[in-house]
């Protein structure tokens, strides 16, 4: 494994090409090659055009041929690694049962209102071992890897106590060394109000800015931050105060933002700078026009509005005013339990009216740009890592045609074949 190789041959080079957020229109050119090629040399992305051209290259540079992987990608797609960007995947227990009740007719936030829901994974979680959370994360990660996920981003929030919180990001840190993914860590102290501060929202405001982010900072310990800005959650105001005190504090801003009652997310996220709002199912027509003008990302989550059986986001009007739109799984136990793409690049296709090379570019680099890593990964561009997705057939119109079926047969993260379909799955150095 040392992150050189070549593929050639590709009936499609699914490139994506670009090294910032694609916005509205941008969105539909995926910069495809017909018969392409790709050189990545120690991990690193060294050469991507025709394949006759690559291959005199490879010749010419004199590399030691034994030195490189060759992957005949013939008959197959190749794409860059998906960008997992809004995950919920350090937890403790389960809440199968909430799915059951809200067959029956509860909704998720009455459910969240009589004590169950996050608190309920808030419970189960402290009382998790470190091991058991490191456990748990690692066989998420492997599953991810096999919906040809490269980079994930991970949240906090099932603590809600100092400590806890703390132990849900280092162990965060620990599955980004311990795996092939990327996994990039958001502290989301402010999921829920806990039991010990309950109704009094703002006093746990004050201690998450006060006492837990302060460490979450000078421990280096998550890139962003998040909150929920929801309806008998946290208000705008108070959202506003967590997330100012994050960026003094050198946080990148990320925000649930408007998913079940229009409250100002949007707005809020464009006035901050977040790099990213997520959910965003009622945002509002101003809402949109901000984060368009302010640079935001829209991440929606489909998976999520279809467990829930909410309207899905206005995907389609939010291109339509040159948003950035980014797509993600939303995994979490309770409210979207899927590490599903393939189910997430259906819904956004078919009910979102996202075309099938949007919700790639949604998948791929505007995923990396929601994570403000556009410049890294989510595109096969020379400089970038070298994370890509083979598929099993020849073009990427196949992902949402094979119905919610993962059509990935491999995985290469920085240069290294880490998963492959024909050779039973993961592959463990
Ligand atoms: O993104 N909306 C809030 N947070 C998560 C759900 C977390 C949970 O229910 O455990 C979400 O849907
Ligand atoms: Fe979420």
């Amino acid at each position: 494994m040392n992150g050189n190789m070549l593929i050639k041959n590709a009936a499609e080079l699914v490139t994506c090409s670009g090294f910032g957020a694609k916005k509205g229109k941008e969105m539909a050119d995926l910069h495809t090659i017909e018969d392409g090629a790709v050189i990545i040399k120690e991990g690193v992305i060294e050469a991507v055009g025709p394949s006759g051209d690559i291959e005199k290259q490879f010749q010419e540079t004199g590399a030691d041929q034994s030195d490189f992987d060759i992957i005949d990608a013939r008959g197959k797609a190749v794409l860059p690694g998906f960008v997992d960007s809004h995950t919920h995947l350090v937890f403790g227990g389960y809440r199968a049962e909430e799915f059951s009740w809200r067959l029956r007719g509860d909704s998720y936030m009455e459910i969240m209102q009589r004590g169950g829901g996050i608190a309920n994974t808030v419970n189960a979680t402290r009382k998790a071992s470190d091991e058991e959370l490191l456990q748990s994360g690692i066989k998420r990660l492997n599953s991810m890897l096999s919906f040809g996920v490269t980079t994930v981003e991970g949240k906090s929030g099932y603590g809600l106590d100092s400590d806890t919180e703390i132990r849900q990001l280092e162990v965060m840190a620990s599955l980004d060394q311990v795996h092939y993914l990327d996994v990039v860590p958001t502290f989301l102290g402010a999921h829920a109000v806990p039991p010990e501060y309950k109704d009094r929202p703002d006093a746990f405001i004050d201690f998450m800015a006060d006492e837990v982010l302060p460490r979450v900072a000078d421990q280096n310990l998550a890139e962003f931050c998040d909150i929920f800005c929801e309806q008998n959650v946290f208000s705008v105001e108070q959202a506003r105060r967590l997330l100012t005190r994050a960026k003094d504090l050198g946080l990148k801003l990320k925000l649930h933002a408007d998913e079940i009652v229009q409250l100002g997310g949007a707005e809020l996220a464009a006035e901050l700078g977040a790099v990213s709002a997520d959910h965003l199912l009622q945002a509002s027509d101003r809402g949109i026009k901000d984060m368009a003008t302010a640079g935001v990302v829209a991440t929606l989550l489909p998976a999520t509005a279809f467990s829930l059986k909410e309207p899905y986001a206005n995907g389609r009007k939010m291109i339509d005013s040159n948003c950035a739109v980014a797509l993600a799984t939303d995994f979490n136990p309770g409210s979207c339990f899927t590490e599903s793409i393939p189910l997430v690049i259906a819904l956004a296709t078919l009910y979102m009216n996202i075309s099938t090379e949007e919700a790639i570019c949604a998948m791929t680099i505007n995923g990396a740009a929601a994570l403000d890593r556009a410049d890294q990964i989510g595109s096969i561009d020379s400089g970038k890592k070298g994370d890509i997705i083979i598929l099993e057939f020849p073009s990427y119109t196949y992902i949402p045609y094979h119905l919610t079926v993962s059509t990935v047969e491999k995985v290469i993260k920085q240069g290294n074949l880490v998963f492959d379909k024909e050779k039973g799955g993961i592959i463990h150095c």
